[in-house]
């Protein structure tokens, strides 16, 4: 089976500042990963070893320094950024701890958003962003703006959005960070039932309960894997 994510060596270093003043952070320090179809992975490790990074590079929102980085048996080594766009829009959905909505925007017509670039036509976008917030329990709330919803509803929009598009991979950063208990436990039997369904989820998490949803977790350490990365 050919795995969605497949990483070797995987290194990113970010360069701030300028002249003499310029510092390097290895933020990732030679990551390999395989993750399979169906898998649902939890992404844990202190503060600063490279999570967020790591769910960039695998949305490809970000590129490594050097490395070599497979997207469903595709490399992403040299893509232009117009090309690295078009398959992040077709093949990734992202959820923030941040929710990301549109202020302005309804429910429904944040969900409806990334279909623009699909090329499809409004009463068929509208269509499936209805349908997409019907599956996230949100049938009764298309026309609330993000300010009427609470934290929870928001989260649900937010994954509705990235799951209109059908990705191939749903990336979730700390998707409950914002979140009570009780919201948060909505969020995650979402992503059960997700998993149940088949999709493939990679799920950054502080929580060891969290984690411990997940099929596997893998935990990184001082920008490389420390257990877990099954290559
Ligand atoms: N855009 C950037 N420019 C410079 N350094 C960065 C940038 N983004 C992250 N870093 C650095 O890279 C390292 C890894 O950061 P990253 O955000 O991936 O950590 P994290 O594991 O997600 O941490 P947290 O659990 O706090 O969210 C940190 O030392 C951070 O300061
Ligand atoms: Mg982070």
């Amino acid at each position: 089976m050919t795995p969605v994510v497949q990483m070797r060596g995987v290194t990113k270093v970010y360069r701030s500042g300028s002249g003499s003043r310029t510092v390097e952070v290895r933020a990732l320090a030679g990551v390999d990963l395989s993750i399979y179809p169906g898998e649902y992975v939890a992404l844990m490790g202190p503060s600063g070893s490279g999570k967020s990074t790591l769910m960039h590079i695998i949305g490809l929102l970000d590129t490594p320094t050097e490395g070599e980085y497979w997207l469903g048996g595709e490399p992403v080594r040299g893509l232009s950024e117009a090309q690295l766009a078009r398959i992040r829009n077709q093949r990734v959905g992202f959820v923030f701890q941040a929710f990301f909505l549109l202020p302005r925007l309804t429910a429904l017509h944040n969900v409806a958003l990334p279909l623009v670039y699909r090329g499809l036509p409004l009463a068929e976008r509208l269509k499936r962003a209805k349908a997409a917030l019907e599956a996230v329990g949100l049938g009764d709330r298309l026309d609330h703006l993000p300010s009427e919803l609470s934290g929870g509803q928001k989260q649900r929009v937010a994954i509705a959005r990235a799951l209109v598009q059908e990705p191939d991979l749903l990336l979730a950063d700390e998707p409950t960070g914002n979140l009570d208990s009780r919201s948060s436990d909505e969020i995650l039997g979402l992503f059960d039932a997700l998993h149940r369904q088949g999709k493939t989820i990679v799920m950054v998490t502080h929580e060891p309960d969290v984690g411990a949803r997940a099929q596997r977790i893998v935990r990184l350490r001082d920008g490389r894997v420390a257990d877990g990365g099954m290559v």
